[in-house]
């Protein structure tokens, strides 16, 4: 069980093109917030959580986002023009002290908080790192030019999501090798594997939706509409 102090990146350094509008979704309206100002609020609640890292693209179209941080000091980056690069940016602004980094997508605005405990809970001295992971579901077939090709077993496949928290050492030689070598990584954990870190998996949180197309926009308002009707 980790006692480490944590910083949290949270990335919102993406222009959101799959949404296909001009706003990027971390700036989008959900149910009278900022989607970005969810997971803020959601980490800063945690005492372990000791500094929060937002990188975003443009600083400057941001208004004040430390009233979502309820105290927690909080640091501004500038984004890069990948993911990577964007958690090579929020890496430079950790807090002094910080034993272990979560990194979030700000488009995971319903992130609860029993993943981040059960994130916290599993880092230990066997593992370099926890990621949240989703048994896939569906048949998977491979398709290409409106023909399916192929069926692909989904055995021992899963879909990996954010949070994702790493001890700070591994995190940043990962993240320093795989961009000296050139090879891009769609997350953190994928940083680590190539440079033979062991990153544990624990369940993930089937509603800790990712908001990539316009309808999981709408499926998060329907969610959180659900939980204030309880
Ligand atoms: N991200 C980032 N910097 C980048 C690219 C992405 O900080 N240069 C962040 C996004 O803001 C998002 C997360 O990484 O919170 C996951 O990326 P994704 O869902 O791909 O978001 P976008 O890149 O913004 O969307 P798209 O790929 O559709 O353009
Ligand atoms: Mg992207």
């Amino acid at each position: 069980m980790s006692e480490a102090s944590v910083t949290a990146i949270v990335l919102a350094g993406g222009s959101g093109s799959r949404m296909g509008l001009s706003t990027p979704k971390q700036a989008l309206d959900l149910l009278g917030e900022p989607v970005l100002a969810y997971s803020l609020r959601l980490f800063a609640s945690f005492d372990f959580v000791e500094h929060i890292v937002v990188v975003l693209g443009d600083p400057s179209a941001y208004p004040d986002l430390s009233g979502y941080c309820q105290g927690t000091s909080l640091a501004i980056a500038k984004g890069g023009p990948t993911r990577q690069a964007s958690v090579a940016e929020g890496l430079v602004c950790l807090a002094e002290g910080t034993g272990a980094v979560m990194v979030h997508d700000s488009a995971r605005p319903l992130v609860s908080a029993g993943l981040v405990e059960r994130l916290y809970g599993a880092l230990d001295d066997h593992v370099d790192g926890v990621v949240p992971v989703l048994a896939e579901g569906d048949a998977l077939k491979e398709v290409s030019s409106g023909m399916v090709l192929a069926s692909r077993s989904k055995s021992g496949l899963f879909r990996v999501q954010t949070p994702q928290l790493f001890d700070k050492e591994p995190l940043q030689d990962a993240l320093a090798r795989s961009m000296a070598e050139g090879h891009g990584a769609e997350d953190c954990s994928e940083m680590l594997l190539s440079s033979g870190y062991r990153v544990r998996a624990v369940e993930g949180d089937r509603l800790n939706v990712k908001i990539t197309f316009p309808e999981d926009l709408i499926i998060c308002e329907q969610i959180l509409r659900s939980r204030d009707a309880r």
